[in-house]
């Protein structure tokens, strides 16, 4: 899939598919972006002009609870008109295809559409077919990709631990179906992290991971030494073809992240999860709830990254009205 789709004949950011193909400086300007978007949340009256009059379309093929409400939270924010189609109730259950339910949308002057869906490039396609005008978010297409959620991953780790230059970073868990994995991956390369590791059973690492650049690890103990960062990941059972992992209580023996386990990190790692988490799968309570989970601090920041991301391809000012940049 090429990611010179996501420009304009211009090089600036039009749609956004995959985080692999963008620059250093673009993913930092989208975090200075979503920087100075954060404080937008803690105001009053949580509202900034920048996208009035525009119209943001949520299509989600799949489920979705922390994607979909950022994204109709952060359009909102920015004063958007939003939709969220219902696609159990659409027309694609009679058999309508994803283009031409673009191209419908398309035609009651939808300027962006915020795509999720089970098949590997679908935001791709839509890219391809949409015309100049209308911009497209990729919110996680199959295993492929998450670019949202990988940069609001980054935006954590930089809010929690500063620079990226000295970071050991461990992602652990079933790589092999993990579209966040993937993105994490590239933003975490691009941004220059010291070591990046993996850490899973074989059956869950993709065919030659390692060309990505990653440090490879099948023992959670060894993977998880001196780690500043640990990214744990979910056992996606639904997209699992026969049996990967020997049992449940097994994997969480081996690959659950508990405190003993957290222990061998660094004593100020912090922990993160995209979510849904299955907890007493591949974390344990004690450490999802505990002082050095971040969970729920990445769902605030997801706000703030997609109201940058959708103000930049949109062709808004980074600076919200009243704001001030932080970073
Ligand atoms: N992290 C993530 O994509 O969560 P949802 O499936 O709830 O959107």
């Amino acid at each position: 899939m090429t990611s010179g789709l996501q420009f304009d004949s211009a090089g600036r950011l039009r749609h956004l598919l995959t985080i692999e193909g963008l620059s250093r400086q673009t993913i930092l300007e989208i975090l200075d972006t979503a920087e100075s978007f954060i404080s937008v949340g803690e105001r009053e009256i949580k509202k900034i002009p920048l996208l009035r009059g525009k119209t943001v379309v949520n299509l989600f093929f799949e489920a979705s609870t922390r994607t979909r409400t950022t994204f109709e939270i952060a359009a909102k924010r920015l004063s958007a008109d939003v939709i969220n189609l219902n696609v159990s109730a659409s027309s694609a259950n009679k058999g309508e295809t994803l283009l031409d339910t673009i191209r419908n949308l398309e035609a009651m002057h939808t300027d962006l559409f915020v795509i999720r869906h089970s098949e590997s490039g679908a935001a791709h396609l839509t890219a391809q077919h949409v015309p100049a005008h209308v911009n497209i978010i990729n919110a996680g297409d199959g295993r492929h990709a998450h670019p949202t959620q990988g940069l609001l991953d980054v935006f954590t780790i930089r809010r929690h631990k500063g620079s990226f230059a000295k970071l050991k970073v461990a992602i652990v868990g079933d790589i092999l179906h993990s579209r966040v994995a993937r993105s994490q991956i590239h933003a975490l390369s691009t941004l220059g992290v010291a070591e990046l590791r993996v850490v899973a059973p074989k059956t869950l690492l993709p065919t030659a991971v390692e060309k990505l650049g990653v440090q490879v690890y099948t023992r959670m103990e060894a993977g998880l030494e001196g780690a500043d960062v640990i990214m744990m990941l979910r056992l996606q059972r639904e997209r699992m073809q026969g049996a990967l992992i020997p049992s449940e209580q097994e994997y969480f023996n081996l690959y659950g992240l508990t405190p003993a386990k957290l222990a061998l990190a660094a004593k100020d790692a912090i922990v993160m999860h995209p979510g849904p988490m299955n907890r007493g799968l591949e974390i344990d309570s004690a450490v999802a709830d505990g002082p050095q989970s971040v969970i729920l601090p990445q769902v605030t920041y997801g706000i703030g990254v997609r109201m940058a991301v959708m103000a930049l391809i949109m062709g808004g000012s980074a600076e919200p009205a009243g704001g001030r940049r932080q970073a």
